[in-house]
């Protein structure tokens, strides 16, 4: 693993930070502040992690995730931001539903099913880390992906939305843009990496996604400029979320005509309408200061805390209905339709 190669350790030193860090999971609830602010419940069902002051409404003005959050099931204790992605679900032969539960990523095994999260400045193999740039600033929030993408031509609009079919917890490429086709034995690890280059004013926007841009040509990881519309620099912000799917890899479970049995929560069995949420939610100025840092994973400017701790900061859901952790569900929560 690169970032633990000592041999690069006594080449260079990092000009920047490079974070990683697991997150437990905070709650598992039918519920979308950003999308549908104050619905309860939200259309479709949403796996949550970070800071525990999450409800249906978290308008700015009066939601600080930092002042308010008592707890947050990130390793980093000032993070309160909250991070979401739909829930993953098998849809059996007879067509009923059970949900796919979550694992933590190699060296985060111990934690209660969740994500992995990085903000980086340059790609991740790249050690020294040399792009500055400017933390989120509270009230920010930001999605992306779109849930209504059903063609893989729709889906290429975000071009870093994929999953990798895990042979391995080590397994890294490739990744698709489609759920993958055959078992895959470790589990499916979804990635989510966010657009990075901020219109510099507005903390949101009404797509939630139209602030921010990605870069004007190249990549993020290429160190393609922002365009002139959106010309701040901001952290890439990467999601791994693992689902163990592994009570679901009989292909004697799976369907007759040889289609493949996940479905997201609402209801794409494509995995085109990959999307994520985030709502910004570090202390004061915390997250600034440790991208300032020059350090790769292990920075003591991060302040962590336990396994432990991040597993026992939890919320119960708000939504009181079924989600098919233990019995099979004649339909997904909300009821969208399986397409
Ligand atoms: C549907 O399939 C599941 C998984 O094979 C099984 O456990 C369940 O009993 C079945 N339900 C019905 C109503 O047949
Ligand atoms: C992107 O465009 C800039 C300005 O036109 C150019 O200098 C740069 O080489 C391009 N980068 C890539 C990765 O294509």
């Amino acid at each position: 693993m690169q970032w633990t190669s000592l041999a690069k350790l006594a080449l260079v030193a990092p000009s920047y930070a490079l974070i990683r860090f697991g997150c437990s999971q905070l709650v598992v609830d039918r519920l979308d502040p950003l999308v549908n602010p104050g619905s309860n419940p939200s259309p479709h069902l949403h796996q949550i992690i970070g800071g525990n002051s999450f409800v249906p409404d978290m308008t700015p003005a009066n939601h600080d995730p930092a002042k308010l959050s008592t707890c947050t099931t990130c390793q980093p204790s000032e993070d309160f931001s909250n991070y979401w992605t739909a829930a993953l679900y098998f849809r059996s032969r007879n067509g009923t539903f059970k949900r796919v539960p979550q694992k933590g990523n190699v060296g985060f095994e111990g934690q209660n099913g969740g994500m992995t999260v990085y903000y980086m400045q340059n790609q991740l193999a790249d050690y020294q880390q040399k792009a500055k740039v400017k933390a989120f600033q509270p009230g920010f929030r930001m999605l992306i992906g779109d849930p209504t993408a059903g063609t893989k031509q729709a889906a290429d609009r975000y071009p870093q939305l994929t999953y990798t079919c895990l042979q391995d917890m080590n397994t890294r490429f490739p990744e698709t843009k489609a759920f993958p086709a055959k078992p895959c034995p470790a589990g499916i690890m979804v990635n989510l990496r966010f657009p990075t280059c901020w219109d510099g004013t507005n903390l949101d926007s009404p797509d939630h996604i139209s602030h921010m841009s990605y870069p004007v040509n190249g990549t993020f990881e290429s160190q393609g400029p922002c365009p002139a519309s959106h010309p701040v620099r901001m952290p890439q912000i990467l999601y791994e979320v693992i689902f163990e799917t592994k009570t679901f890899n009989n292909q004697a479970d799976w369907p007759t005509d040889g289609s493949q049995p996940f479905v997201w929560s609402f209801g794409d069995t494509t995995g085109y309408g990959n999307h994520g949420d985030y709502v910004f939610g570090w202390k004061d100025d915390s997250l600034q200061k440790i991208m300032d840092d020059a350090c790769y994973v292990n920075c003591a400017s991060m302040k962590t805390q336990t396994v432990q701790a991040m597993n026992a900061c939890s919320i119960k859901g708000k939504v009181n209905e079924e989600i098919g952790d233990n019995t099979w569900l004649s339909t997904l929560p909300g009821a969208p339709m399986a397409k």
